[in-house]
């Protein structure tokens, strides 16, 4: 493996800088906790403001200096920068300190690396180290340009060790790109398949740690890991459930957004973010609880945009109300009537019915919802109804008919009418239940 990985319990010298160059500071709270998170042991941080970073060291040399007395005196093996390092400045804090340094890319990828548990979110992680990893080879790491000695060693005669390492990261980084277009390939069809059967997919999103998997389970009764870490989700988690107003959905759990996501994470992960894009409804969890949950959703949102799911109706669902003073279970509703936010807590399970009803409502709007019974020479249309998965359920009448449960979007139905060749008033009216039958198939 290409990877050194801090090991567990390692303890480090987290530094955190804000500058003054009007952006949004963020402490660095979120920055201890996602140390934490990777099972680093933070044991000191050290705090700075300057102008712009120092192209050299990133700080100033005074900073510098504080730093490596600090990793002196608690016996540091990790220095964690909260700032993304540009390759040369990587290398020469590393030289500086003589301890390794992370930057926040790093450390955010060590998470994911982590986290991965489907096949798809484990090459992607590796490849997104991988690129990582080649900017450093390329540009840095001087002492491997020796000579390596010839003898059975792939590469020929000659090839020094930097250029063997970089002819291993673009092999292994061109057959992870392979098999990763392969599986990707494979969730485009089964996307498809979904869209095609007109299942509604419902994804969950949220800031990282709002709750996302404990509602997941919750309403699912899956059992997704779920765990007080950032990130304790990294791939999508698929779920068919059946609600009692509107048949099946598909319940989708994705990875936890986060401040400041470095943009080629986002790139590397776009075929799990694109769960998101193509839903028929997002849950935004948020967690009610915390004091920086307006940032928090802000911030979600902008992700959203960036992965082009913006358009996407969406739900606002405020959880963990059990943190919070008199905060009941409840449904919020716009001026029109609908529901654009749910107050519940996963944990103790409040509040899910009211989740599950205003999820029905809000993808029930197109919905048809009926019972037809169709004679027996209705074979093609019957055959129609099943494969766009409308069918709930069938039973037969003592006349032979068959009796069916449907359950699909109105325009799909108008297309299966359509496509049927027949008028769908006239239909429509002769097929209900409780109607007149009519006699023979048109
Ligand atoms: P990521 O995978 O990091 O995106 O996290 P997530 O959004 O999936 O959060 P997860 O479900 O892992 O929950 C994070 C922490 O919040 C866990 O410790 C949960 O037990 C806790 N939690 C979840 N729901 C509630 C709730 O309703 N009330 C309280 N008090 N804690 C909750």
């Amino acid at each position: 493996m290409f990877f050194e990985r801090p090991e567990s319990g390692d303890a480090s010298v987290l530094v955190h800088i804000e500058f003054h160059n009007g952006e949004i500071q963020y402490g660095s709270e979120e920055f201890f906790e996602l140390a934490v998170s990777a099972g680093i042991d933070p044991v000191a941080v050290v705090k700075g403001t300057r102008y712009k970073p120092d192209p050299k060291y990133f700080v100033g040399k005074g900073k510098l200096e504080e730093i490596k007395e600090l990793v002196e005196h608690e016996d540091a093996q990790l220095v964690l920068f909260d700032h993304a390092l540009s390759p040369s400045q990587e290398r020469n804090l590393e030289a500086a300190l003589k301890c390794r340094v992370l930057d926040r890319t790093g450390l955010i990828l060590e998470i994911f690396a982590q986290r991965a548990r489907t096949h798809e979110g484990k090459l992607q992680v590796e490849l997104a180290q991988l690129q990582h990893a080649s900017t450093r080879l390329i540009r840095g790491w001087t002492h491997l340009e020796r000579q390596k000695g010839g003898i059975g060693v792939r590469g020929g005669p000659g090839e020094t060790q930097l250029e063997s390492d970089r002819r291993l990261l673009r092999e292994r980084i061109k057959s992870i790109q392979k098999r990763l277009d392969k599986v990707s390939a494979q969730r485009d069809q089964n996307r498809r398949s979904r869209t095609r059967s007109s299942i509604p997919t419902v994804s969950l999103v949220g800031y990282t740690n709002a709750g996302k998997s404990t509602l997941f389970n919750r309403i699912t009764g899956a059992d997704v890991y779920a765990a007080d870490q950032l990130f304790a989700t990294l791939d999508p988690t698929l779920r068919k459930l059946d609600l009692a107003q509107i048949g099946a959905i598909i319940l989708a759990d994705t990875v936890g957004f986060i401040r400041q996501l470095p943009h080629k994470l986002v790139n590397a992960f776009q075929a799990t973010l694109k769960e998101s894009s193509e839903a028929d409804l997002l849950l935004h969890v948020v967690d009610a609880s915390d004091e920086n949950r307006d940032d928090n959703i802000v911030h979600v949102n902008d992700v959203l945009k960036e992965i082009e799911a913006e358009e996407v109706p969406t739900l606002l669902v405020f959880n963990k109300i059990d943190s919070l003073d008199f905060v009941k279970p409840r449904i919020d509703r716009n001026e029109a009537g609908k529901p654009y936010r749910v107050w519940l807590s996963a944990k103790e399970g409040v509040g899910i019915e009211l989740l599950k009803e205003a999820i029905s409502e809000l993808l029930a709007v197109d919905v048809v919802k009926e019972t037809l019974v169709l004679p027996s020479n209705a074979g093609r249309f019957r055959a129609m109804l099943f494969a766009q998965g409308a069918v709930t359920s069938e039973r037969y009448d003592e006349q032979g008919c068959a009796v069916l449960d449907i359950c699909l979007p109105k325009k799909d139905y108008a297309t299966i009418l359509v496509n049927a060749g027949v008028e769908a008033e006239k239909f429509l009216h002769a097929f209900r239940v409780n109607n007149n039958q009519i006699d023979s198939w048109q």
